[in-house]
């Protein structure tokens, strides 16, 4: 049985072979026939079945996603085994309920056929098909991110890309790479974690899911807390050394989920929570909109929630993994944004490049459709593909035919806030808190395996950078993390000695530097 209630992907793949036929239906007698004059004249314009093969086929691609635009991905069921009606009004999570679900993994920064095993974050996107609508969680597996400043979001992109001279990957050459860290001290913590044991994961299902950001779960009576969800793999974690990818093939992840599902082995991850009060994160000095850091564990512990299983293989990838659409902007009430910059931002992003990328009636696919037996009614019409666009239902609020309208039960306004203020420029700064986690890492969570094959993965990384001035900025950065790191970095490369050991009153062209002075970040 599919897990869309939409139309059945694999229905259609185990339909009769059915009558070869033209586009509009008319059967052919053969599909390797084209119409000619004679047997070496040219070919004729009225050849219909030529020129509807060759004009479709010329527009099979469609853009890749601008990022995470390698990946793959299955269907399943999301299911609530521990529910949080005190915290969250949303059904879904209010009640020991269920819901199909479709799950794409990635990784950022590479092409959609560049290797799967590639040193990168992963995204761990899931799309719920709740009673209440389609949800998304759009999330990596770091709990962590290079920014909090969404304004930097595509420099930090341009710089993980190719080169736009030389064409290069940061494999090749990793200048821009390490300009952008080095100018942009913030991104530390992430740097370390995509370099340090975590970062190739040996199988998607052998790897976490994060929120990263804030969000808000609010309760019946319009009570809120902040929270951020983990997805923790059941199968426990396992990552791969630069060696051990170096073995793999391109499409390694793809084959592993494929082939595990097939012989039903089904992955699952347990979904869990942290929470806190506005008030606890003043005191616990947590920053609520602070990408770049994690909630301590200690004092906000994991509670359970729920549980995602993966068992159903797409029948068609194209229709069901290269079309779907996540929006982290598709949320159902009692799930809010929190008023981080980086997620306000991507509420806008995300819808944005799917118009762009698979068209204005994206939501219409079979794989991105709410559920057609929750009927759901609006005054969207027309544009390209308009598939479902209504019939006679008026277009405006009739009153010969208005919709129903949901009850409000719970005020929301008074959960996004009150605010007034002047419009100000957001200033995006670094500070010594900021050096604080990625310490930790380094010094308490990796091991001193773990601390030596880091050190080897970023200076061989760094050796194919072409500046050594930028070099030694990016060594200064890792220098504030801890001394012995970066005296150990720079010392294949010839920099010992080479680099600031005190960034105080150094000029970054990215963040405002705030070290060594009282400041917040
Ligand atoms: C994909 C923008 C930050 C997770 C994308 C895409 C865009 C984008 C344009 C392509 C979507 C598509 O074509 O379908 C941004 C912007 C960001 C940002 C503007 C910051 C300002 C983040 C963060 C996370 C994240 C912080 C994780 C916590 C993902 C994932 C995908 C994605 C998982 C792949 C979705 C899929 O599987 O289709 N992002 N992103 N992004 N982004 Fe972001």
């Amino acid at each position: 049985m599919s897990h869309l209630n939409v139309r059945s992907f694999a229905e259609d793949a185990n339909a009769e072979p059915g009558v070869y036929s033209a586009s509009n239906g008319v059967a052919m007698p053969h599909a390797y026939e084209a119409q000619r004059v004679g047997t070496e004249g040219p070919l004729l314009l009225q050849d219909f079945h030529l020129v509807d093969l060759l004009s479709h086929f010329d527009r099979e691609r469609i853009p890749e996603r601008v990022v995470h635009a390698k990946g793959g991905g299955a269907h399943g069921t999301y299911r609530t085994t521990h529910p949080i009606p005190d915290l969250c009004f949303a059904p879904l999570f209010a009640e020991k309920t269920e819901c199909p679900i479709t799950v794409r993994f990635s990784t950022v920064g590479g092409e959609s056929g560049s290797p799967d095993c590639a040193r990168d974050p992963r995204g761990f996107s899931v799309k719920f098909r709740t009673k209440q609508g389609n949800m998304d969680w759009v999330y990596n597996n770091t709990p962590i991110f290079f920014l909090r400043d969404p304004a930097k979001f595509p420099h930090f992109i341009h710089t993980q890309k190719r080169n736009p001279q030389t064409n290069l990957t940061h494999g090749d050459d990793s200048t821009q790479f390490w300009d952008y860290m080095g100018q942009n001290p913030e991104s530390v913590h992430q740097f370390l974690y995509l370099m340090g044991p975590r970062g190739i994961p040996a199988t998607w299902r052998h790897m976490q899911g994060y929120s990263g950001h804030t969000f808000k779960f609010v309760n019946k009576e319009g009570k809120w807390k902040y929270c951020q969800i983990h997805i923790l793999s059941q199968q426990g974690t396992q990552n791969l050394t630069n060696d051990e990818a170096a073995e793999k093939s391109p499409d390694e992840h793809q084959k592993d989920l494929f082939s595990a599902i097939e012989r039903g082995e089904y992955p699952k991850w347990d979904v869990k929570y942290q929470i806190m009060t506005p008030s606890e994160a003043i005191d616990a000095g947590v920053n609520v909109n602070d990408l770049t850091k994690t909630w301590p564990r200690d004092k906000f512990p994991l509670q359970p929630l729920g549980e995602i299983k993966l068992d159903q293989n797409v029948a068609n990838y194209f229709a069901e993994i290269e079309q779907v659409a996540f929006n982290p902007a598709h949320l159902v009430p009692g799930l809010e944004p929190s008023n981080d910059p980086v997620l306000q931002s991507r509420l806008f992003s995300y819808p944005d490049t799917h118009r762009h990328r698979i068209g204005v009636n994206y939501q219409q696919l079979p794989v991105n459709q709410p559920n057609p037996e929750h009927k759901h009614v609006n005054f969207q019409r027309d544009g390209g593909m308009a598939f479902y666009n209504q019939g006679p239902r008026p277009n405006y609020i009739s009153s010969l035919a208005p919709p129903k309208f949901l009850q409000r039960t719970v005020d929301l306004d008074a959960v996004h806030g009150d605010y007034e203020g002047n419009a100000i420029s957001f200033l995006s700064g670094v500070s010594e808190e900021d050096f604080v986690q990625p310490r930790e890492l380094w010094r308490k969570v990796f091991s001193e395996e773990d601390r030596q094959n880091t050190i080897k993965n970023i200076s061989g990384h760094m050796s194919t950078c072409t500046d050594k001035g930028i070099l030694a900025n990016a060594i200064a950065v890792w220098h504030q993390v801890d001394a012995d790191l970066a005296a150990a970095i720079a010392e294949p490369l010839g920099l010992k000695g080479k680099y600031k050991t005190d960034l105080r009153e150094a000029v970054f062209n990215g963040s405002h530097n705030f070290l060594g002075r009282d400041v917040g970040t």
